[in-house]
């Protein structure tokens, strides 16, 4: 089994300009490999805590060189020759080592870095591609390409609050390959980016994740310019192509209420909205439709919307396995995002992920706004089943890097599209199919 040999770590840029780390893994028998760590803007306050140099002369304190230096210092010097079975056996080393509940003392970013950089030396060691590596990890045998859920308008934190919802995303649930996902997609994207310049006069920019960010008057307006450019595209709204929202609510909830497009709205009031964009809109997938602070109100959404649009938590659940707990027993939820960023290694992520499956929820396994060009994303996503896959837009290199290579895996491994086989189906449209969502 697999020994480290040596450890490197890297300050580099994100997608954003700001510092994260890359790790190389040497194992004994040769095998080398190197992973990218990604960074959120819209965070959860749940999630495991990044290590920043807060040193205000370098990267607005935004700097890694500690991180940098706890890889390459304490932590090779605690793992290197160490017996390691598995990645649970190299994960456990690595929270141990912290000793810190949200992995603050060497950092997530850290930690993450090794534990993904360590499974891809592992998958490289074995000669077997990594989201086959993932699978086996996970004991998944099911292995599928999920179903792409592309951001084609952007508000919120990721495109400066010109609207306070953050994401409106298509989901191309007639798609029968990921070859023809990404295609219907392009087709939306390119009419919606016509819309933007003859609604709003709006150039062809885009915002942290990629989606089209003109100023829309308000978040309903963005869901309308959506359908808009889906028959603009030549598809039908919710049969061909259908709609997701990440309402990031967390990031407009002060004092008890929901500050929106000039009004504050309580927790029912918020339902209420959610219930009729549900039922006057496409839409299959609400995330954190509520705050992750308002627990006590989210089993009423979950009761509103279920059998029509997933209830996706991510801040809420934070891609933690006692918060998925919480949840599962509160049936505040059906959907887990998951990121193992949040949380900080693989391990702790698939306890996550077993205790969303074990409770029937579907899963979508997600980037962050801020990321690199490393593409391990897809092999995760495939390799462990994801149902979704939420990456960003089809623009921006550190977006593409993870599409193309989901094309990559489906053309040399065959494998099929989630729903595929049928193009439609009950798992991507929590429980709605395509003919009843007009
Ligand atoms: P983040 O946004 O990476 O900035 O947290 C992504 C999301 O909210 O889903
Ligand atoms: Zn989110």
């Amino acid at each position: 089994m697999p020994t480290i040999t040596r450890l490197e770590a890297l300050e580099i840029l994100d997608s954003r300009g700001r510092p994260t780390i890359q790790v190389t893994c040497h194992l004994d028998g040769g095998a080398v490999a190197s992973a990218q760590v990604p960074s959120g803007a819209s965070t959860g306050s749940a999630e495991a805590l990044e290590l920043r140099d807060r040193d205000p002369s370098r990267h607005r304190g935004l700097g890694c060189r500690l991180a940098v230096a706890n890889v390459t210092g304490e932590i090779q010097a605690a793992l290197a020759g160490m017996d390691l079975e598995t990645q649970a056996d190299l994960d456990a080393a690595l929270i141990q080592l912290d000793g810190t509940p949200s992995k603050k003392r060497l950092g997530a970013n850290a930690i993450l870095g090794v534990s993904l950089a360590f499974c891809r030396a592992t998958a490289h060691a074995r000669g077997i591609p990594l989201f086959r590596h993932l699978a086996e990890v996970a004991g998944i045998t099911d292995v599928r390409l999920p179903r792409p859920t592309v951001n084609l308008f952007s508000g919120g934190k990721h495109a400066g609050g010109q609207v306070a919802i953050q994401d409106v995303l298509v989901v191309p649930v007639a798609a029968r390959t990921m070859d023809e996902a990404l295609a219907h997609v392009a087709e939306v994207f390119h009419a919606a980016a016509a819309l933007c310049s003859r609604k709003f006069g709006a150039r062809n920019l885009v915002a942290d994740e990629g989606g089209l960010a003109p100023a829309f008057p308000n978040a309903e307006s963005m869901l309308g310019s959506a359908v808009e450019a889906i028959q603009d595209a030549g598809f039908r709204p919710g049969e061909d192509i259908a709609m997701a929202v990440d309402v990031a609510s967390t990031h407009f909830f002060e004092n008890g209420r929901y500050h929106l497009d000039g009004s504050s709205l309580d927790s029912a009031g918020m339902i209420s909205l959610l219930d009729r964009w549900v039922t006057d809109y496409p839409v299959v997938s609400v995330e954190d439709g509520l705050s992750e602070d308002d627990w006590e109100n989210w089993p009423e959404l979950l009761r509103r919307l279920q059998g029509r649009a997933l209830v996706l938590g991510d801040d809420l659940l934070c891609t933690n396995p006692v918060r998925i707990g919480r949840a599962v027993t509160n049936s505040a939820a059906n959907a887990l995002l998951l990121k193992v960023n949040q949380v900080g290694t693989l391990s702790e992520s698939l306890a996550a992920l077993r205790a969303a499956r074990s409770a029937g929820w579907h899963l979508t396994i997600s980037a962050r706004s801020g990321e690199t060009e490393d593409d391990w994303l897809a092999d995760l996503a495939t390799g462990w089943a994801g149902d979704h896959i939420k990456i960003g837009s089809i623009t921006r290199s550190e977006r593409l890097a993870k599409y193309n290579r989901l094309l990559a895996i489906e053309q040399t491994e065959a494998l099929v599209l989630v729903g595929g086989a049928s193009g439609k189906g009950p798992r991507w449209a929590g429980g709605r199919t395509a003919c009843n969502l007009s």
